[in-house]
């Protein structure tokens, strides 16, 4: 049979790289075998792909057009090399971000447009969409001050103005209403613990998890 692919989206600072963990652990502990990956990266060739997209690595002003198809090209190795393959041999797949951050940060943000940004992914997918989408909705000030809070130095995308952010946001909105069997909201701004429960309940739909 068949694995499943869950993908976990919001904005920065949301607590999907936690939620990610826990999520692994409580599909281990139901038998599972879980791959968890991240994009952009996810491959060798992925992760040279986010030094690029991340850090400005050729010191150049990247353009929106090509920006977007960067993160399809790490998409489409990470698709080809490592979810695909994972899906096919019945692993459960958890990426930590996938299409719907194009989607709302290139498509949204950036405004680019939803189609131009699914077509620009359509090679790159080859029909390969997530099971299940975990949305980690967070007010924009709370996601932006955790940022903040954590001191470290911001990567091209976190010290993007707060306009930006909140069109990101609106962009997550958008998406839910577009995919709503897709997409489940996961209020992320209450308790690590409540949190994974909700992302718990949002999984009773797969009966293997129940
Ligand atoms: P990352 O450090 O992984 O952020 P986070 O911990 O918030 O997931 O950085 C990924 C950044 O790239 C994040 O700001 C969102 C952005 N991004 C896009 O703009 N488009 C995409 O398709 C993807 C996958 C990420």
């Amino acid at each position: 049979m068949r694995g499943r692919f869950i993908s976990l989206e919001g904005p920065e600072g949301c607590g999907k790289s936690t939620q990610a963990g826990l999520l692994a652990t409580h599909l281990r502990e139901r038998g599972q075998t879980v791959v968890m990956t991240r994009e952009p990266g996810g491959t060798p060739t992925g992760e040279m792909i986010r030094d690029i997209l991340q850090h400005h690595a050729s010191g150049e002003d990247i353009s929106p057009e090509a920006e977007v198809l960067l993160f399809a090209a790490s998409r489409a190795q990470h698709v080809a090399r490592v979810i695909r393959p994972a899906l096919e041999r019945g692993d459960w797949v958890i990426c930590d971000r996938f299409v719907d951050s194009s989607l709302a940060y290139q498509g949204v943000a950036r405004g680019m447009g939803l189609e131009t940004v699914l077509a620009a992914n359509e090679v790159a997918l080859g029909g390969l969409w997530p099971d299940v989408t975990l949305w980690f909705d967070l007010p924009v000030d709370v996601a932006l001050s955790r940022v903040a809070a954590r001191g470290a130095d911001a990567d091209r995308f976190e010290s993007e103005a707060r306009a930006f952010h909140q069109k990101v946001a609106e962009g997550y909105r958008e998406l839910a209403k577009r995919f709503p069997e897709r997409i489940l909201r996961v209020e992320a701004s209450g308790e690590i613990d409540a949190i994974a429960e909700c992302v718990s309940a949002h999984l009773d739909c797969f009966s293997e998890v129940s």
